[in-house]
């Protein structure tokens, strides 16, 4: 299991230490949620912070996506280049189009589902995407609860994804924890996020991502 910790659930008064732990505590990712307070009912971080966070990580950045406005913010973010950029498909009129302006800026594009949408809903963009990012959770908020269901999701996405691109991966995002990583491993995800579980796990961020590599595999 590959694992990216949120930076969400850091200490943003010392973010640029609390990113180099991670690093240094050997995550895969560096997951950075942005959020623009219309798409969901919270408000994150831009380009300035964005930057600073690129600048302290030794880790490719997934930038998670939760705004309005999803080309604007894909043209915002490019100049950091980041490894990976996720936008909502439940806020995107043009999809693919997006995905191919994400690839020819150099970066991985990826495609998150909400927990009430389908993994059906982007079955025919799959083979055009580097990774779905399966919400466990409602976005905006850290620490919230796991939401079972997507289990079941990742396991009828595995299929769609076998068929269509087996390279994609599947990443899960939400109330992942050191329990059902062990179930998400076997449903054939292949990242988790992690934020509450890592930044405020009693032994350190290292243990904790070491406690979710289940599975392990090389990731390049
Ligand atoms: C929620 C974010 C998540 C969040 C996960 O909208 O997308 O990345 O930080 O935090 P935990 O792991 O605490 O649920
Ligand atoms: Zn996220």
């Amino acid at each position: 299991m590959l694992v990216a910790p949120s930076i969400l659930s850091a200490d943003f008064g010392k973010l640029a230490e609390d990113v180099k732990a991670v690093c240094d505590g050997g995550c895969d990712l560096v997951h950075v949620d942005v959020m623009d307070g219309h798409f969901v009912p919270n408000l994150t971080i831009g380009p300035v912070v964005v930057e600073a966070v690129a600048k302290a990580a030794t880790k490719p950045l997934d930038i998670h996506l939760m705004v309005e406005n999803n080309p604007f913010f894909v043209e915002l973010f490019a100049p950091l280049k980041p490894g990976y950029i996720s936008f909502h498909i439940e806020e995107e009129k043009n999809p693919h189009r997006l995905i191919q302006r994400i690839r020819e800026l150099g970066i991985k594009p990826a495609i998150v589902l909400n927990p009430h949408t389908p993994p059906e809903a982007i079955e025919f963009l799959i083979e055009d995407l580097d990774m779905v990012l399966l919400m466990s959770v409602n976005p905006g908020f850290g620490g919230q609860k796991f939401i079972p269901s997507v289990i079941e999701k990742a396991k009828r996405l595995k299929k769609l994804i076998e068929k269509r691109n087996p390279d994609c991966l599947i990443e899960v995002d939400g109330g992942v924890n050191d329990v059902n990583v062990r179930e998400l491993a076997d449903a054939g995800v292949d990242v988790v996020v992690a934020g509450s579980f890592v930044y405020k796990h009693p032994k350190g961020v290292k243990e904790a991502i070491e406690s979710l590599r289940v599975g392990s595999e090389d990731f390049s």
